[in-house]
């Protein structure tokens, strides 16, 4: 039928307010749907004034026009991995929940002795800028008597691309370093001099010890090791959902070896054990053989 030219034309549907509730919707749609985030509401409003002050600086004028022209055409591409870096939170410290660092240390001082002992593999599951890894191979490095670096594999994994590349500097500002001890500084740190005073570099015997990789614990595969001694996968569950935490213990205990041990975060709260592991310490677990 042809249309009648003195019919209006309906408006293109009208775009939300930007910077809105509504204009936002798209990406919280996106992070729930392709990346599997479903954050609580407080860290969500964090996501969008973080997302939000990047989007203005290059120059987008609403949440909607980035999801348009970069979520919708490459759903996989940097502005997914710009999510996942300004949605996670990377809180940590070195020496956090120090005891599970000295648990570690005196199960594996025996594996260091005994010459016959493969390599002794440790994973970091969740590093964050790398302030665990590193204090898992310093608390080893000054524990294990003639300690013998080949003897020993500490690989690092994050879902963030850009914290993996932080921990793999290995720099740090004088306020990450307030907790390390004197001894340690001195030990384990380059302290930074003329333009570079005030920062703290890992030394290379320390960095050495840790391998980083990019990976998002919800990917079908793990390209690791399935034999570790030791797993610290702590703080991380938190962004997990209850079904999916399950899912993740179960495989988690999968890449430990028989009686290889798990530290969780101490506030972390599991809806259950799977049968393979059996709490040994607060938040520490050994799997059965
Ligand atoms: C709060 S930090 C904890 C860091 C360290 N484990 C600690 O306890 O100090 C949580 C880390 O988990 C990472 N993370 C969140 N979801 C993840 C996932 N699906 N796969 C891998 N890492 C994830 C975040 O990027 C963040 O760096």
């Amino acid at each position: 039928m042809p249309t009648d030219p003195l019919t209006p034309v309906p408006p293109p549907p009208a775009e939300p307010e930007p910077w809105s509730e509504a204009d936002f919707t798209p990406i919280v749609s996106f992070l729930r749907n392709q990346i599997g985030i479903s954050l609580e509401s407080h860290r969500m409003g964090l996501l969008q004034a973080r997302l939000r002050s990047r989007l203005q600086a290059r120059g987008y004028p609403s949440f909607t026009r980035f999801n348009e022209r970069v979520l919708k055409i490459d759903p996989k591409g940097p502005g997914m991995q710009l999510l996942i870096d300004l949605s996670t939170v990377n809180h940590t410290a070195f020496f956090r929940e120090p005891a599970h660092f000295t648990f570690m240390a005196e199960r594996l001082a025996p594996l260091f002795k005994d010459p016959n002992a493969g390599p002794i593999r440790i994973w970091s599951a969740g590093c964050s800028t790398g302030q665990e890894p590193y204090s898992m191979a310093m608390v080893l490095a000054e524990s294990i008597p003639n300690f013998n670096p080949t003897r020993v594999e500490i690989w690092a994994t994050d879902l963030s691309l850009e914290v993996v590349k932080a921990a793999a500097r290995a720099i740090y500002g004088t306020r990450e370093v307030a907790g390390v001890s004197a001894s340690r500084l001195k030990r384990f740190f380059l302290r930074g001099k003329g333009p570079r005073d005030g920062s703290f570099r890992i030394v290379p015997e320390v960095r050495d010890l840790v391998k980083f990789r990019h990976l998002d614990l919800r990917s079908s595969s793990w390209p690791l090791p399935n034999d570790f001694h030791v797993i610290f996968c702590r703080n991380v569950s938190i962004y997990f959902a209850e079904e999916e935490r399950m899912n993740l213990l179960n495989r988690l205990a999968l890449y430990l070896r028989p009686n290889g041990w798990l530290a969780m975060g101490n506030g972390e709260i599991l809806p259950a054990v799977p049968a393979s592991l059996r709490k040994v310490a607060p938040s520490i677990y050994r799997k059965e053989v």
